[in-house]
């Protein structure tokens, strides 16, 4: 048998990006998923510079929600070394209807689809190794989760061939999840039925399996985030600014923090665990951010605390306040010293005023 050849060059890259980003509520109302900014650039930058990496540069972004952000941010791909098409779902059509919804743009016999909130480490080249040499008909990325409830369980064989697919189940029978990329030769991607809405988790790999088809599991042990809830998305983040996380898009060296230009740092704020602080956005004095995101424009008073949080663009945080485990929507106001933990947010707009929300009764 022939040595599989690495790198990428005659494979088609598809993004799904067209979901509505539920879990990361209010960020999402103004922009999807994907182009929220992370570790100072939009989500899929990142993916992006993966994809390009390993050598693949025609890529088609499966839009739904909020489908122009991306057509206004990326273009035609030529300014990050791609060919980017958009093929839009006027309503989603499932992930599997999205995948089937591109064939008309696919050039080459395989394709690699990609969720497109997910942050990896795993070599590319080698997942379609993996798929060339076992003639597959797709081949999935599979890795381990402490806990793989919220995600889809697939158990292989010695052989790694997939057993079974099983969509979010209470009592998954293997921690071994779908990593959320997959490997779809042509014909098995356009035996997924077109104009309607179909779950390739729910529907096609279950089906695919049921009719003997060759599905095949590419296992690996690298860096692996979906960055679908806030405290997912901070640390995903945090750890593209430490260098944690593989990205070829971080707009700075990797280091304790990232602060973009044009934000305004006072000597003594303190900023660590990979926090990011957008454009515009500034620090006062004494104020401590920790493993957060930062968005444009957004402001952080004198000796407040930031932990773990996202700070909305334009938002302000006032002198002494505490923000743990928050997330705080665009132009919001959060007064001084209040006091705001334990995944609460704070929607859009929303004025809190000075010492208005405690946690704790000292105030
Ligand atoms: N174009 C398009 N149309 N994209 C969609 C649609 C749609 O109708 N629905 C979802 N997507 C995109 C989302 O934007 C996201 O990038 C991706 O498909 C997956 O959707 P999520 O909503 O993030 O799914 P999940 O995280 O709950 O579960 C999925 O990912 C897990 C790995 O993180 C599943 O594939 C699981 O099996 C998997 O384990
Ligand atoms: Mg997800």
């Amino acid at each position: 048998m022939t040595q599989a050849r690495k790198g990428a060059t005659d494979v088609d890259a598809v993004v799904l990006v067209g979901g509505k980003g539920t879990r990361l509520r209010p960020l999402t109302l103004s922009a999807p998923k994907p182009m929220l900014p992370t570790a100072g650039v939009p989500f899929l930058e990142h993916l992006l510079s993966r994809i390009r990496a390993a050598g693949m540069t025609h890529v088609v972004l499966g839009t739904s929600y909020k489908a122009e952000t991306f057509t206004e941010y990326f273009g035609d791909g030529s300014a990050h070394g791609l060919e980017i098409e958009y093929v839009v779902e006027d309503s989603p059509l499932g992930t599997g209807g999205a995948i089937r919804n591109v064939a008309d743009r696919l050039r080459h016999d395989t394709a690699m689809i990609f969720n497109g909130d997910i942050l990896s480490g795993v070599d590319l080249g080698d997942l379609l190794s993996t798929h060339r040499r076992t003639s597959a008909d797709v081949t999935l990325h599979l890795v381990k989760v402490a806990d793989p409830r919220a995600f889809g369980s697939v158990p292989t064989g010695k052989d790694g061939r997939v057993q079974a697919f099983l969509e979010k189940t209470n009592s998954p029978p293997t921690d071994q999840i779908n990593a959320g990329c997959y490997v779809f030769s042509r014909a098995a991607l356009e035996d997924i039925p077109a104009g309607q809405v179909v779950s390739v988790e729910r529907e096609t790999f279950p089906g695919l399996l049921a009719a003997g088809a060759r599905v095949f599991g590419h296992v690996d042990s690298t860096y692996w985030l979906d960055l679908g809830t806030p405290a997912a998305f901070v640390r995903g983040s945090a750890d593209l600014v430490l260098g944690t996380a593989p990205t070829a898009a971080l707009p700075g060296p990797t280091g304790a923090s990232l602060v973009l230009p044009g934000a305004t740092v006072a000597d003594d704020a303190i900023l660590t665990a990979g926090t990011t602080i957008g454009a515009g956005a500034s620090v006062a004095a004494g104020a401590h951010v920790t493993q957060s995101v930062v968005f444009a424009d957004a402001q952080i008073g004198a000796g407040a605390r930031v932990e773990n949080s996202v700070i909305g663009a334009g938002a302000r945080i006032g002198a002494d306040a505490i923000v743990v485990d928050a997330v705080i929507g665009d132009g919001a106001v959060v007064g001084d010293r209040c006091e705001l933990l334990s995944g609460v947010r704070v929607w859009p707009g929303v004025q809190l005023p000075d010492g208005g929300v405690r946690f704790s009764a000292d105030a």
